[in-house]
């Protein structure tokens, strides 16, 4: 048996409030347990997005109530809510700031309001930013100018992670995560994910939306925000590992009738099976588990500033081989894009603050037992 501290997940979506048939805090903070998480750090593009000291209460008090490890909620940057979010800023993880198209409402367009953060957030709290591409140069650009820290979300592409280890090697402060969809899969693999498998007569539809086709076969299931990108992409993640902070699920559940729905709403849950995979690939000798432990615990401390749990640690049984099944998992999204795949390693039991807080398959803490690490 292998035991390692409990892991953190800096990138989660919950859902609630506004989406709980997706997932809520209860079920999403199982899954996490499920997964040797003890602490998260929850997105806010719900409905409403977190974006002010009411909405911040609205969150609180629904994790307050349902969590089951710890958490922090983050705020989001919004066209007007800068001096909003400074006000409870201490109270959240830290300020989202979405400037490519995603789900949910939260986007800023402008550079100008991007700017307003940036002067407004206070310089020593986290600033995350979705930004792919060419808007994560110019994120770069500004945490530059502004003189401040900028994590960036869910790297995927190999010009992202280049131009994050020359940001680095200048002395920017810049940190960046790495989600395992983006490790362990690429475009090639989406006519497997395409919802080939469900069973279900494949219908023919305009194809007017953004949603990708493959042989005239849906794929709302591979839909994911940054999209999977090309096998020389995956290759430049693994090449640049030490460049990478932290992974990060990008937790993100959509039910499966919404994935093979019209306009299917872009994420993958992720919180089940990212260290499988990742002790997997530790098995496997692509990384060590080192590398693993600084990425998945003692990094994402630092990023984000958060406390250590005492007396708490994950088992984990190194040599147990199994396959991979939704019907097996706690969120409530009921699917995984690694259905069926092969790993190596499971999650026998989870201590979360001198308790027994997970073993074999169940929650042993009660709704409401987590807490929030920002108080
Ligand atoms: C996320 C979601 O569903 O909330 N989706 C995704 O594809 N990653 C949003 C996000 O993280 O960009
Ligand atoms: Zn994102
Ligand atoms: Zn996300």
């Amino acid at each position: 048996m292998l035991k390692i501290p409990g892991l953190i997940d800096p990138h989660v979506h919950l859902r609630e409030p506004g989406a709980t048939h997706k997932e809520d805090w209860d079920s999403g903070t199982s899954a996490a347990l499920a997964g040797g998480f003890t602490l998260v750090l929850a997105m806010p593009n719900t409905q409403p997005p977190i974006f002010d000291a009411a909405t911040l209460d609205l969150a609180l008090a629904a994790a307050r109530a349902k969590a089951r490890c710890d958490y922090a909620q983050f705020l989001g940057a919004g066209p007007d809510n800068a001096r909003d979010v400074r006000d409870v800023a201490l109270r959240a993880a830290g300020l989202k700031m979405y400037l490519d198209q995603t789900y949910g409402e939260l986007r800023l367009d402008s550079m100008l309001l991007w700017q307003e953060h940036f002067k407004t957030w206070p310089k020593h709290l986290p600033i995350v930013s979705h930004a792919e591409s060419r808007s994560m140069a110019a994120v770069i650009l500004m945490a530059a100018i502004y003189d401040r820290p900028v994590h960036i979300a869910h790297v995927s592409l190999r010009e992202e992670i280049l131009l994050i280890k020359a940001a680095k090697e200048r002395g920017i402060k810049v940190t960046c995560e790495v989600c395992p969809h983006h490790l362990f899969l690429s475009q090639d693999d989406i006519p497997a994910l395409s919802g080939a498998t469900a069973g279900s007569a494949v219908e023919e539809r305009p194809s007017t939306t953004a949603v990708q086709k493959t042989d005239g076969v849906r794929s709302g299931r591979s839909e994911v925000r940054p999209r999977l990108a090309t096998q020389a992409d995956v290759d430049a993640l693994w090449q640049n590992l030490d460049i990478i902070d932290c992974f990060a699920s990008d937790h993100a559940p959509h039910t499966l009738a919404e994935k093979d729905g019209e306009n299917p709403p872009p994420g993958f849950p992720g919180l089940e099976t990212m260290l499988p995979l990742l002790l997997t690939a530790v098995d496997a000798g692509r990384l060590t588990l080192d590398d693993l432990i600084q990425k998945m615990v003692i990094n994402p401390r630092r990023v984000f500033s958060l406390p250590e749990q005492p007396d708490t640690w994950v088992e984990v049984d190194e040599n147990a081989t199994y396959e991979i099944r939704a019907a097996e998992m706690h969120s409530r999204c009921g699917w995984t894009p690694f259905e069926g795949w092969k790993v190596k390693g499971k999650v026998r039991k989870v201590m979360l603050r001198g308790h027994e807080a997970y073993r074999d398959g169940k929650i042993l803490v009660e709704a409401g037992y987590g807490r929030n690490v920002r108080v």
